[in-house]
């Protein structure tokens, strides 16, 4: 644990009361209270018209803003509010359901404001704090301020330094609170991101500080921790005396789609995606059951699985990983490009776009199951999922019949399996063997699914929708605590370092829309597991 921790409990234990004066139940033990100030840095970008302002429409829409607030976007390109006001009303009207009704009279549209402004440059701080003082002033803003740098990561410690020296950022102690979330990717290896952690954390406490990862933000993300610790059926199967494998897949389709292979070619799959997203879902289908559902229990408990992640000798790493890279290939008769031939990248990149580890968590739990992660681009299918395989019972008391029929051995491999959707079809389904009607004793494989959109019949927020509403409310719960990214950072630089001192791979290795090379399949031997076919899943 480092530094002081913002306390805060997920939204989750909170139960719903009744007689709140109407509206949902509940709602005034969910809602931000305290009046704010919201400063975006980057407030043109991507980010900001696809996810911030969305997120805070819909808060607002369901009446979890507090009563008074205001928006700032910090840019560099001159414009005026009203500019502001009106590029943001176009990009919400693309984002939301029922878009083309939103009215500019809005009350997030009119609670936006806009100062033009250099990162790097502290006269723009302290300009933008007269602005800051100015509108607080206008709508009665106690000073309570969120900063989110939806920046390029070298902006990240200049900006953090330049709002503490514009004195922008109350004290801890201060009874108007200051919040500084941070977008990935925190650091590009071990050092960088000490660093990095050194810089923010000179200046600013870490109890206001909100390292984001939107995938702790999803609801089926969330739901792993409710899955097991809510339930009690599950959670004894938990460890290795049940549990063969658990694989880990995050796959997607897209490619670069034009812009993004600048930005990607510099970091590869295994940052872009391992060392935070993946490794938070190892972390909470592997960690032991916080005492409380809160910050500084649930962090605890993540910490420690990615302790027991020893970093990967050079040895290791070139039996345990695996990288890809897609070539050029097609679909639907269309020519799809190569990674090479993506806009930003270098004809001959070795940036991987794939990645397949084998990992081992050496712990009481956990010891000697094989944990599978896979992701990557242009693969078969957008699906991610955590796969619990369990093992078979001791004795194969069916197996002379089993020989009876091929299909049953196929069905079998699939049986025992407890597979967590996190998107799309998010849900959860068990599959176990069963006696198949008929005098012959046959076994087949069926299965028990739940699917959230039929089982609940209402909208689950988006992830930036809850992870802003949890720096609202000073829950840093589903946010990571330094330590957090340093584990996880020493972790991934292993492999880097066990990469770079390898024979450079043989790139492209696999073809667009596909499970991605074959050569993952060398981090099977030795188990009894297999990958499961994307396309089935
Ligand atoms: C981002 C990565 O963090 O997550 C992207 O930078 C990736 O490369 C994205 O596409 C995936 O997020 P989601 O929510 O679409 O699964």
């Amino acid at each position: 644990m480092t530094g002081s921790e913002s306390g805060g409990r997920l939204l989750a234990s909170v139960a719903p009361s009744r007689g709140d004066g109407g509206g949902e139940p509940g709602l005034e033990l969910i809602r931000a209270k305290d009046p704010v100030t919201v400063v975006i840095f980057g407030a043109s970008g991507d980010l900001a018209k696809r996810k911030l302002l969305p997120a805070l429409y819909h808060l607002q829409a369901a009446g979890y803003l507090p009563e008074r607030y205001a928006v700032i976007g910090f840019s560099r390109t001159p414009m005026s509010d009203a500019m502001y006001r009106e590029c943001m009303h176009k990009a919400l009207a693309e984002q939301i359901h029922d878009g083309a009704a939103l009215d500019a009279g809005d009350p997030l549209l009119t609670s936006l404001y806009y100062h033009a402004g250099d990162a790097d440059k502290l006269a723009s701080f302290q300009a933008l704090k007269e602005t800051i003082e100015e509108i607080e002033r206008e709508r009665s803003l106690p000073g309570n301020r969120i900063f989110y740098l939806s920046v390029a990561p070298e902006f990240f410690t200049v900006i953090v330094q330049n709002l503490v020296a514009a004195g922008l950022v109350r004290d801890k102690n201060d009874p108007a609170w200051s919040r500084v979330i941070i977008e990935k990717p925190f650091g590009r290896d071990l050092d960088s991101a000490r660093a990095l952690n050194a810089a923010v954390t000179k200046v600013l406490d870490e109890s206001q500080i909100y390292r984001i990862d939107h995938y702790l933000g999803k609801e089926t993300v969330q739901n792993i921790l409710s899955f097991r610790f809510g339930n009690s059926i599950f959670e004894p199967l938990f460890n290795q005396k049940y549990v063969d494998n658990v694989q880990v897949t995050v796959a997607e389709t897209l490619g670069m789609e034009g812009r993004r292979g600048a930005y990607y070619d510099t970091a590869g799959t295994m940052r872009d995606m391992v060392q935070n997203h993946m490794l938070q879902l190892l972390c909470l289908i592997a960690m032991e059951p916080p005492s409380a559902l809160e910050a500084r229990s649930i962090r605890d408990e993540k910490v420690k699985v990615l302790r027991a992640l020893e970093p990967l000798t050079r040895k290791q790493v070139a039996v345990s990983t695996v990288r890809g890279q897609y070539g050029v290939g097609e679909q639907n008769g269309q020519g799809v490009k190569g990674y090479r031939q993506e806009e930003g990248v270098g004809p001959k990149s070795t940036t991987e776009t794939y990645v397949a580890l084998r990992l081992k968590i050496d712990n009481w739990r956990w010891a000697g199951v094989p944990f599978l992660l896979r992701s990557g681009k242009r693969l078969a299918k957008r699906v991610s999922e955590i796969a619990v395989t369990f093992k078979q019972p001791p004795m194969r008391l069916f197996r002379p019949f089993d020989e009876l029929d091929d299909e049953v051995a196929a069905a079998r491999a699939n049986s025992n399996l407890l597979v967590l959707r996190i998107q799309p079809d998010e849900g959860i389904s068990l599959s176990f063997a069963c006696k198949r009607p008929g005098i012959k004793v046959q076994l087949d494989e069926v299965n028990m699914d739940f699917f959230y959109g039929r089982a609940f019949q209402q909208r689950s927020p988006e992830a930036y929708e809850r992870l802003l509403l949890d720096a609202l409310r000073g829950d840093a719960s589903l946010f990571t605590r330094s330590d957090e990214v340093d584990c996880a950072w020493r972790f991934v630089s292993s492999i880097h370092q066990g990469w770079a001192s390898l024979p450079p791979p043989q790139f492209p290795n696999y073809y667009p829309f596909t499970d991605g090379p074959d050569e993952a399949n060398r981090l099977l031997e030795g188990t009894e597991a297999r990958w499961r076919s994307l396309a089935e899943m």
